[in-house]
């Protein structure tokens, strides 16, 4: 249920950085709600007439499709523009990109390298910007996490979770909110795959004003101890093919197995932004009860039209 009323209408979605607590709780309570929706088949169209311009310059197969379908639900357009179908990148500047695309879109996703092109969007667009995915952060996953960890455990405050991994972009949107929302985190990364610094400075300053435990170590074991979730992702993100070989021996040792996760809570439960490779968890945990990856990816849709609808002022 939406307990109170806000206002987002008109902000991007750049980081979770930006959003409040309260904010974050009004979007996955629209989330919940749109999935009761869409799940009863209620027709749901406040859309209609609504374009969305995606920009994509890396792969995507959630985070497209779930645009995609969830914006056409929602009784709008949204247009799927590749890095090899438009002019950007090649032909045209990011300033002028946002300028024109603002003129026939009334809102713009954006999936980038650099996330100074996800500033630079916003700054000369006229429109929302939403971020798809930038090196720096993944807004909309961690917002799709939230809202199954909730769905599971009936509640995101107190829980611990576990990140075995790289410090990446995922774990960069869960260390600018996790905090916030009352949970605890725990981090593993390899020695020289640690998060951003300015994320950590983030990270302990909400954990701080929260009264939640940041704990970071180069301990895959370690870090599980006690976790309700144990999340991982892949250890070469896009764009950082060159480095795969590399990245593949400083992983060594942080698959998640059952193995790894015993000293976990008893009800620990595992996540995966996915696309999974099998060398970052077993298949025995992967496909098993205690993985809710496919929850987590059917989420990405649900709030990703929370998302839409109040940045363009169309829940309430
Ligand atoms: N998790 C995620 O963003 O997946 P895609 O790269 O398939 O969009
Ligand atoms: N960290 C990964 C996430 C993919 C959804 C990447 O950036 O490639």
């Amino acid at each position: 249920m939406i307990e109170f009323l806000m206002n987002l209408k008109g902000r991007d979605l750049k980081t979770l950085a930006d959003y409040s607590k309260e904010e974050i709780t009004y979007l996955l309570d629209l989330s919940a709600e749109l999935k009761r929706k869409m799940k009863n088949k209620e027709p749901y169209r406040p859309l209609e007439g609504h374009s969305m311009a995606m920009i994509f310059q890396k792969r995507s197969t959630r985070t497209r499709v779930s645009t995609e379908t969830g914006f056409a639900y929602l009784g709008g357009h949204a247009l799927f523009l590749g890095s090899s179908d438009i002019q950007l990148g090649k032909n045209e500047t990011l300033q002028d990109t946002a300028l024109v695309l603002s003129r026939f879109n009334d809102i713009i996703l954006a999936r980038v390298f650099d996330h100074s092109d996800i500033d630079e969007l916003a700054k000369h667009s006229s429109v929302p910007v939403i971020n798809a995915l930038s090196d720096k952060f993944h807004p909309l996953q961690i917002l799709a996490d939230y809202l199954t960890i909730r769905e599971h455990f009936g509640k995101l405050e107190g829980l611990t979770l576990a990140w075995v991994g790289d410090g990446n972009n995922v774990l960069h949107s869960f260390m600018t909110s996790a905090a916030k929302m009352g949970m605890n985190l725990r981090i593993a990364t390899p020695e020289g795959y640690r998060p951003a610094d300015d994320v950590v400075a983030i990270a302990k300053a909400d954990a701080e004003t929260n009264g939640t435990e940041l704990f970071i170590t180069s301990d895959p074991k370690e870090a599980v101890k006690g976790a309700h979730v144990v999340v991982t992702d892949t250890w070469v993100s896009m764009g950082q093919d060159a480095e795969a070989e590399q990245r593949l021996k400083a992983f060594q040792g942080y698959q998640v197995t059952m193995e790894l996760c015993k000293n976990a809570d008893p009800n620990w439960v595992f996540m995966h932004c996915l696309p999974r490779k099998p060398h970052e968890v077993d298949d025995e945990v992967f496909y098993s009860e205690r993985s809710i990856v496919f929850d987590e990816a059917e989420n990405r849709m649900y709030t990703v039209m929370a998302v839409a609808l109040v940045l363009l002022g169309k829940d309430n």
